[in-house]
């Protein structure tokens, strides 16, 4: 048996918090200990509880004085997109014909792909994100690179190739058939493959006929436990010309919501300009909204609100996410950082504990997989993060001045970025790169 102790200030949510003083909604303990097995959590507790059972040749990971998180989780973010991060355009249509739809077509090359599926992953490492759902391009060899990547690493990750079939240049471009039939292929060679997991992906309203969307309907029915990825209501005129091209559909959402698309597995990135009326559909399909912060600020899309899609009678299915290369940063801390900003600028309020919640437990939520990630409770996966407060000399001064775990926290989420990130473990293995 493979066993090892990680030591450290250990921080593990048991649900969302209510408000910044919900101490109950989380369990932290300062001298704490988890105990791995097979790279599964076995015991979380006190290292002076956890240590008396343990026989002497034990691997112990001490890091103190450090705190020790689940790996933080991104829900929306575009593999294909690393080198375009920072692109200078005016608005997203802009964005994505001048940068976005140019950089993709190199992904049909394997050995670029394979090269960017390593670099991806070393980053999302990096950056203390241990699971993400994931969008690759059209073309099926970035599909493979990725989960090929991915499960060579023991990582847990969701994928799945973009499908498109119109308003795109022709090397983007699938069709009907062979959008399915690839989605299929890649479906059967990779879903519950090891830790794989796979997302089928129409880009947007936008880029599917209403067939291809059919097509869509058809792969989630044959593949229910699959994810549906795609966006939604991100800009203004993607939403008039989103309206334009469905015109028998009475807003955007309804696109999605026709063709049987909306759903408990359904991951939709934006749903910053909605109705009414949406946003109850996507409530009660279950559905989650995804709120990523750098991307919308940066191409100017819109405020995500936060408190507004609350109000619902039932919770709504909230996610936060990077949206890399629309998005200017793989971290989930300096996501935080924006989604807070954003939430500022509307009077609404996010507190500390609030958003290491939401990029842990509350993704894995999102996500459905909060039995196995985003926790550090005992049988969940050891996929684990080593938070450095005082990663920089600012961070090092600011923190002289901290009286608590919820301070500490948002200097985290202000300050801090993949430098306060020293380890990171998958499966509980020592995964960051040097
Ligand atoms: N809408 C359709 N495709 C994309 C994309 O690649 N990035 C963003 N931010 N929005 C999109
Ligand atoms: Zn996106």
């Amino acid at each position: 048996m493979n066993t090892s102790i990680i030591r450290g200030r250990t921080l593990t949510f048991v649900r969302k918090p209510s408000s910044i003083n919900d101490v109950d909604s989380y369990k932290y303990t300062e001298d704490g200990a988890i105990l791995i097995e097979n790279g599964i959590i076995a015991k979380l507790g006190c290292y002076n509880d956890l240590k008396r059972d343990l026989s002497k040749n034990i691997t112990v990971y001490d890091h103190r004085p450090n705190l020790i998180l689940p790996g933080f989780i991104d829900t929306h973010i575009h593999f294909p997109q690393m080198q375009i991060i920072g692109s200078y355009a005016s608005n997203l249509l802009e964005w994505l014909n001048t940068y976005t739809f140019i950089e993709e077509q190199k992904y049909k090359n394997p050995s670029h792909s394979n090269l960017m599926a390593k670099q991806f992953f070393n980053t999302l490492i990096n950056h203390g994100t241990t699971t993400a759902a994931v969008y690759c391009t059209v073309h099926p060899e970035s599909v493979n690179s990725f989960f090929e990547e991915s499960h060579r690493r023991n990582m847990l990750m969701i994928g799945g190739k973009v499908m498109m079939n119109q308003n795109a240049p022709k090397e983007l471009l699938d069709t009907v058939k062979s959008g399915y039939d690839d989605s299929k292929k890649l479906i059967q060679k990779w879903h519950g493959v090891g830790r794989q997991l796979y997302a089928i992906s129409p880009r947007f309203a936008i880029t599917s006929t209403p067939e291809q969307l059919e097509t869509c309907d058809t792969l989630i029915k044959e593949n229910s436990d699959c994810y549906l990825q795609t966006h939604l209501s991100e800009n203004k005129d993607e939403l008039k010309l989103a309206k334009k091209l469905h015109p028998n559909c009475p807003d955007y959402t309804g696109i999605y919501e026709k063709y049987c698309l909306l759903g408990d597995k359904s991951l939709l990135g934006h749903c910053i300009h909605l109705s009414g009326r949406e946003v109850k559909i996507i409530n009660e399909s279950r559905s989650v909204a995804i709120f990523c912060p750098t991307s919308n600020l940066f191409l100017g899309s819109g405020l995500f609100s936060l408190r507004g899609l609350s109000k619902q009678k039932k919770p709504m299915r909230i996610a936060t996410a990077t949206d890399i290369g629309g998005g200017t940063s793989f971290s989930m801390l300096k996501t935080m950082d924006e989604a807070y900003k954003v939430l500022q600028l509307q009077g609404q309020r996010l507190f500390p504990i609030e958003s290491f919640y939401q990029i842990t437990l509350g993704n894995a939520g999102a996500l459905s997989l909060e039995k196995k990630i985003g926790t550090l409770d005992i049988k969940s996966d050891a996929d684990i993060i080593v938070l450095d407060s005082r990663a920089t000399l600012a961070m090092k001064t600011r923190m002289e001045t901290v009286k608590n775990l919820n301070e500490e926290l948002f200097v985290l989420q202000t300050m801090g970025d993949d430098r306060s990130i020293p380890q990171v473990y998958i499966k509980g293995k020592p995964s960051k790169n040097p």
